[in-house]
């Protein structure tokens, strides 16, 4: 199968979150497996200044809002089906940043993102190849299928072409001014309630529910939790009406990067058979983080810090979880007030609190590789990637029950056999303290704590299981082309 893989960014090329981190890795086990697959992304700076590129020497021109933007393609490797080609147009993406910088988005991110979707299929003519699907990710490329629909499809390459749409985060829409329509390549005929209009504005993700052949998302629990209200953000009614296209397949995480016997950014290895380098890990990060009292149980936090992962919720608790003996070391950046919340705590709880602004990957994986906890007390995740990691290091997921987080981690206490964490439903600060007392008890009795970490241990989140899901879910998408 010929499949191309559209994102805004990618493992190892630009990453901001996690939906990088799944493309570059679904990528990779299609390519491990002999499939057909290459992944198109923008040629940001960061991708220039840090990976050998090739030329291909195909170009294209692209006429949005009136002017004609040119396109150069490069490309990983010189093969014909290379893993990568990247779109050179400097004016839209060789900058600092992906989508923005502190002081908020990009004033063009309708422009640079519609001339990217337009980009992938001008990408796939200019190379000559016919894809039989179409991976689309996030609001990002959610013009693409819109595109194809409208006016590619007429084209011989793109005649049995199907297109996936992957929702990693439904909280990111792309909602633009409707003064951006011609900017973004469309018509005023796309401006209605059943095309790409949402509460008189632009919405590039809502184009790609409703012109896609398939859609998925990142778990099963969230791809029913999307239908509701409170989780919908305002596409609940169309994601209904789709309902029979909608499917949900659980993210994995890299195995063979993300490996405590062998991880090159870790101190020391170790692994089920021998947690010795475990415990030395845990001493490094104590070290690191100016944390005292050795002893206590560490918990760790590493992620955006944005109100979707629950910091307020962290911060409504903190002064009792540190109370009730706990030290905490909190690595991310975001929002200027969970920074600044955060950073109050981390002085008023100093050697117990300990917080680094930014993101280190070094730093991450020691916390993976050294807390005892690892606490994800989220509003809604669809997926998820930490509580996976921290299995795979061995830090306890203490987890709010909602997508992939009630998907992958089993509560200890409800089921002893199988548990591989704390769960708590309630969004409430006395739910996750309840979750983290819990904790606490078993981390008193040293050798049943450790049988839990070993079991965290040998959890299986690898891609294999996944991809063989996404292909089933591509086969399907093909189906409904031809039928
Ligand atoms: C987004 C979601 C996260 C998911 C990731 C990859 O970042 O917030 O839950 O794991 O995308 O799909």
């Amino acid at each position: 199968m010929r499949t191309i893989i559209a994102a805004p960014e990618a493992v190892p090329y630009a990453k901001t979150g996690g939906l990088a981190d799944v493309a570059g890795a679904l990528l990779k086990e299609f390519r491990n497996r002999g499939e057909k697959a290459t992944l198109v992304l923008p040629l940001y700076e960061t991708v220039r200044k840090n990976f050998r590129l090739y030329r291909t020497g195909r170009s294209f021109v692209i006429t949005l809002g009136g002017h004609s933007v040119p396109g150069v393609i490069w490309s990983s490797d010189r093969s014909p089906c290379p893993a990568a080609w990247f779109v050179e147009c400097d004016e839209l993406y060789n900058r600092t940043e992906l989508y923005g910088t502190a002081l908020g988005d990009y004033h063009d991110n309708a422009l640079r993102y519609a001339f990217f979707s337009k980009a992938v299929l001008e990408t796939c003519l200019a190379m000559d190849v016919s894809p039989d699907i179409i991976h689309c990710n996030d609001w990002q490329t959610g013009l693409l299928p819109l595109f194809l629909r409208d006016y590619y499809r007429r084209k011989v390459h793109f005649a049995r072409t199907a297109t996936v749409f992957t929702i990693h985060n439904l909280g990111y829409q792309g909602l633009f001014n409707k003064s951006e329509l011609r900017n973004a390549g469309l018509e005023w005929g796309h401006f209605t309630a059943d095309k790409v209009e949402f509460h008189d504005m632009l919405n590039f993700m809502k184009a790609g529910l409703v012109y896609s052949d398939l859609i998925n998302t990142v778990s099963v629990t969230y791809a029913r939790e999307v239908l509701l209200p409170e989780n919908g953000f305002g596409l609940d009614g169309l994601l209904k009406k789709r309902k029979k296209d909608l499917y949900g397949i659980i993210n994995g995480i890299d195995y063979a990067e993300y490996d405590p016997s062998s991880d090159p950014f870790i101190p020391k290895h170790f692994s089920v058979n021998d947690l010795s380098g475990r415990d030395y890990c845990r001493r490094e990060l104590v070290k690191e983080a100016g944390l005292r009292d050795e002893d206590r149980p560490v918990a760790g936090f590493v992620g955006r810090l944005a109100s979707q992962k629950g910091l307020d919720l962290i911060g409504d608790s903190i002064d009792e979880l540190i109370g009730m003996g706990m030290n905490m070391v909190i690595l991310g950046r975001g929002e200027e007030r969970y920074q600044k919340l955060l950073s109050g705590f981390a002085e008023g709880h100093r050697g117990h609190v300990s917080l680094r602004i930014g993101f280190e990957e070094r730093l991450a994986r020691l916390i993976y590789a050294g807390s005892d906890f690892f606490l994800m007390p989220s509003r809604y995740e669809p997926c998820g990637l930490g509580q996976l990691l921290a299995l795979r290091y061995g830090a306890v997921p203490v987890v709010r029950r909602t997508g992939g987080l009630a998907d992958t981690i089993t509560d200890f206490d409800e089921d002893p056999s199988e548990g591989n964490g704390f769960v708590f439903d309630e969004y409430s600060p006395s739910a996750l303290i309840d979750a983290v007392s819990r904790g606490l008890d078993l981390f008193a009795d040293k050798r049943r704590f450790r049988d839990l970490v070993v079991r965290a241990m040998t959890a299986d989140f690898s891609w294999q299981r996944s991809a063989d899901r996404y292909l089933l879910l591509y086969e399907k998408a093909l189906g409904k082309v031809a039928g």
